[in-house]
């Protein structure tokens, strides 16, 4: 499949090499058109990998992710443009962690509204899909880094959209995936945030997820 990555940072990294490794082309996007992050990470990943503009990897994309900083995303979307988005699926992965006032972040929109959800109301035409914003981008592209079993949330409005998403996360490796429904349950794992930020804290570098005990 042709994927366009909106983001140059560690998670556009992580999903952008993953997905060429398992057999993907990929297009990095990015404010400028060489931005020297995406030229690298692309000389990196060989012949299918690629980079441009936030709107040429949207216009490369038969789905698109988004790893922009949450704050900022509205922005990137919108100049990425909503007609190379027009009816693809968006896979948002961003969290909206407001840095201005300093550490710790906090959520710049929560409880009653969801950056997931903005961008849908910005983009009705698109299939948004929340997924992959509970865990570090390590995580996200190797879930075995993690022992025994650990989950992954995904929601969003499109029932067709969330397949096609959990066919990609499945081929990371992943095994529970939890469909929390419709993109309204963006607020619960975005809100998910602070309280991974402390585990972060406490865990450092060693790898970590949440795991949903059931019957
Ligand atoms: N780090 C993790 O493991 C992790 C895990 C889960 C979720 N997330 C979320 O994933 C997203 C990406 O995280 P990250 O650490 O890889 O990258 P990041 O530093 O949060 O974001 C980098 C991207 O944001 C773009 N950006 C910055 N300011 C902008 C502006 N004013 N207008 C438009 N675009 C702008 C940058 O554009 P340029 O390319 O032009 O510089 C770059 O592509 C974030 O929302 C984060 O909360 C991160």
């Amino acid at each position: 499949m042709k994927i366009g990555i909106m983001g140059t940072g560690m998670v556009g990294a992580a999903l952008g090499t993953k997905l060429i490794q398992i057999g993907h082309e990929v297009k990095m996007g990015s404010r400028s058109a060489s931005n020297e992050k995406a030229v690298d990470w692309a000389r990196k990943n060989g012949s299918r990998a690629s980079y441009g503009t936030f709107a040429d990897a949207a216009a490369f994309g038969e789905l698109v992710f988004n790893c922009t900083a949450g704050t900022v995303s509205l922005a990137a979307l919108s100049s990425a443009g909503s007609s190379n988005l027009k009816g693809k699926v968006l896979v948002d992965v961003a969290n909206p962690l407001d840095f201005s006032k300093g550490m710790p972040p906090t959520l710049s929109v929560c409880n009653s509204d969801s950056l997931g959800e903005q961008i849908q109301r910005a983009l009705p035409k698109v299939k948004v899909v929340k997924a992959f914003n509970t865990m570090n981008c390590k995580v996200m592209v190797e879930p075995s880094i993690v022992p025994g079993e650990h989950d992954v949330f995904v929601c969003g409005n499109d029932v067709q959209a969330k397949a096609k998403v959990v066919e990609i996360i499945r081929s990371f490796g992943w095994k529970s995936i939890i469909d929390l429904g419709d993109i309204t349950a963006a607020r619960g794992t975005e809100m998910i945030l602070p309280i991974w930020l402390r585990l972060f804290g406490l865990y450092q570098n060693r790898p970590f997820n949440f795991r949903i005990a059931r019957s």
